[in-house]
């Protein structure tokens, strides 16, 4: 399988099970930091890999993690508390994880990719599945996928599926290929799919330009300019070699840069394509004394502050289009930028990074996807000190933490959240687990505003999902749907699978229902594909509190009308479950040309249980 554009690892925690005895505690000192005192044990899985790769020599027989990715996931979801802990400085602050006093074991199944993309395989994917289930991990944190692919097809979603029948939570990645639609993947429905989002830290630089307009960027430069000292500004188009593309030029690309044109300046490289560290380093190359990275139109207000290799500013669209405006009417153009600040508690936040993958879920439409949105961008953790922050050759630089972004460390946030839940709450199901996380999900950033797109537009649910995951309020979400293998078995029915594929699945024969309806199955969104006229659903809510009479809350999508019956559900004891029913009814005059949303919420007055709707005309 080929994997999302970056590296990943999947890591795996260990609750209150046996300590591993399989391997010894030096693997730990020398491969992964010693701020994650719990790892308990490593493993790789290669086999796959080598009847690809040919004969693999002694670098490949080992666990050690020599470009970070899996030290950052894991100790994301189990690090330890860690006093002092900054990237070159910045950020500096005690560092913990999710779960941090839980047992973590790290299984490794990526190598360094061959002819391009192959680097982790499925066979090695199934074979670590298999040993983390006998190992007995309680939760499975999966920052690794490919493109969307049927589910018995998906190496992930067969391993996972066995994991979630023996009651382990897997938490996966939504992918890193947004903003566009239908991009979303490990999309089973046994799966919390995670997208990712900003959080209210930013390293913020501003920019001075010589039109004293000033702008706000990101950054992690060690080095700055002196103060208030304006250098003159270059776009990269214009500072071409002769027989090189503008567009290859603008993007910085390497020996594109004409360094008599560049020397001395602050360059202007547009994002996309190359690395951005790798533009700062071409630009350093050519002589720039710094450079301002500018988005295109797609990432919008994504910035990412990156441990650049020269002063750099990171800005959004919007400020990159002033500077581009600037250097186009200024004959002398001029620019300063200012130093590196950790600031806290900025606004908006969370908002959705535009990297992370979309729905709808091309597999299976009905099943809304990705499930719940957590922190993705600029995400501080522990790094490997095999290799520079950047990961480039040229990067001699050691760091024991390092930022990175991406839904491979949004998704290690969530599992660690599960993590917390498996403890107060070692009864609850995979399935459970996931709708405490998502139905007691924020839609609100700290301006109290809805959850916005890196557009400036209301983020959908086909981008966070439920919302922003609120772990305290997961511990504590009043009512649960809940869902069991059977249910998924059952999913895997509708979808017409023959008794050789549903065996990929289940260890056991299983003999198909003669009916099932696929609109009824009881997640914790609805998404309705083909409204015409109207469509009634049915769901079943669990009360996992105390005693209560909950009302309905409704927030119909637009041009539809939606009505629950019954209207209350009243509670009188723990594990008391009900049904009821969800109508949607198309608008007499209603056009819809593309999917609505609208919410539904459960409230006794304390407890908030809410379920993202998404709605098609057919
Ligand atoms: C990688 O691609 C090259 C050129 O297409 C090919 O010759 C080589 O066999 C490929 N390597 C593997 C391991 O498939
Ligand atoms: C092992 O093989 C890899 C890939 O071919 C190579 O980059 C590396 O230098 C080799 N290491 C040793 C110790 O031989
Ligand atoms: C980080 O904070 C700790 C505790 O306040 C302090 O001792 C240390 O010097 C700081 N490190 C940096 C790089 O600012
Ligand atoms: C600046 O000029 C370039 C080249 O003529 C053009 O492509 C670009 O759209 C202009 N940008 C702005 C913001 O004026
Ligand atoms: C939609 O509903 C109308 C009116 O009930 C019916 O005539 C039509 O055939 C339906 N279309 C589909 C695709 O089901």
């Amino acid at each position: 399988m080929p994997i999302f554009k970056i590296l990943l690892l999947p890591c795996i925690l260990s609750y209150g099970m046996q300590v591993f005895h399989l391997f010894p505690y030096h693997l730990v000192s020398y491969g992964f930091p010693t701020k994650i005192r719990k790892l308990i044990g490593t493993r790789y899985f290669n086999k796959g890999y080598a009847a690809y790769a040919g004969h693999l020599n002694s670098s490949f027989q080992t666990a050690r993690d020599s470009e970070g990715h899996g030290t950052h996931t894991l100790s994301t979801a189990a690090g330890n508390f860690v006093p002092g802990a900054n990237v070159l400085g910045y950020g500096n602050g005690t560092a913990k994880g999710g779960s941090p006093h839980a047992r973590a074991a790290a299984y490794k199944v990526c190598w360094p990719p061959i002819n391009g993309s192959n680097e982790c395989f499925d066979a090695d994917i199934l074979a670590a599945f298999d040993v983390a289930i006998s190992d007995g991990v309680d939760v499975l944190s999966v920052s690794l996928g490919g493109d969307p692919a049927e589910f018995s097809e998906d190496a992930i979603a067969i391993g996972s599926f066995h994991a979630v029948a023996k009651g382990i939570t897997v938490v996966a990645s939504a992918g890193n290929s947004g903003p566009s639609a239908g991009t979303v993947s490990n999309v089973a429905p046994w799966l919390i799919t995670v997208g990712a989002s900003t959080m209210d830290r930013s390293f913020s630089i501003y920019v001075a330009l010589g039109n004293r307009k000033h702008l706000k960027g990101a950054s992690l430069s060690e080095k700055t300019l002196p103060a208030e000292k304006f250098y003159p500004l270059i776009s990269a188009a214009d500072a071409k070699i002769a027989d090189q593309s503008e567009e290859d030029a603008l993007l910085c690309k390497p020996g594109t840069l004409d360094p008599t044109k560049v020397k001395g300046k602050i360059l202007v490289c547009l994002r996309g394509e190359n690395g951005r560290v790798d533009k700062g380093h071409q630009a350093l190359l050519a002589g720039a004394v710094g450079m301002i990275l500018a988005n295109d139109e797609d990432s919008g207000n994504e910035i990412i502050a990156d441990t650049h290799v020269l002063p750099a500013a990171h800005i959004s669209f919007t400020d990159g289009e002033a500077v581009f405006s600037y250097l186009n009417f200024t004959k002398e153009p001029m620019a300063f930028l200012s130093n590196v600040r950790t600031e806290l508690a900025t606004k908006p936040a969370p908002f959705m990074a535009s990297f992370s993958s979309r729905g709808p879920n091309i597999i299976e439409e009905s099943i809304l996807k990705p499930d719940i949105t957590a922190p993705g961008v600029s995400v501080i953790a522990a790094f490997t000190q095999a290799t520079g922050p950047s990961d480039a050759e040229y990067d001699k630089r050691r760091t024991p933490f390092n930022t990175q972004s991406g839904t491979s460390m949004s998704c290690p946030h969530v599992s660690g959240v599960v993590g917390l839940l498996k403890t107060l709450h070692p009864d609850w199901s995979p399935a459970a687990i996931r709708s405490a996380i998502m139905t007691t999900a924020t839609t609100r950033d700290n301006n109290g505003e809805p959850i916005l797109d890196s557009t400036n537009t209301r983020a959908t649910p086909f981008a966070d999902g439920a919302g922003h995951v609120q772990p305290n309020r997961a511990a504590d979400p009043g009512l649960i749907y809940d869902l069991t293998v059977n249910d998924f078995l059952n999913f895997l029915c509708n979808r017409g699978y023959s008794k050789k594929n549903i065996q990929l699945f289940s260890d056991k024969p299983y003999t198909c229902p003669k009916s099932f309806s696929l609109a009824d199955f009881n997640y914790p969104s609805i998404t309705v594909t083909n409204l015409n006229d109207s469509i009634t659903v049915t769901r079943r809510v669990k009360n996992v509190g105390s005693p209560g009479t909950y009302k309905i809350h409704i927030r119909a999508p637009p041009g539809v009308t939606v009505s629950v019956a019954p209207s209350i559900l009243k509670f009188q004891k723990l594990g008391e479950e009900k049904t009821f029913k969800v109508t949607f009814k198309l608008a007499p005059t209603a056009v819809l040309t593309d999917y609505v949303f609208g919410m539904l919420t459960w409230g006794d007055g304390k407890h908030f249980v809410r379920s993202p709707l998404a709605v098609r005309h057919y």
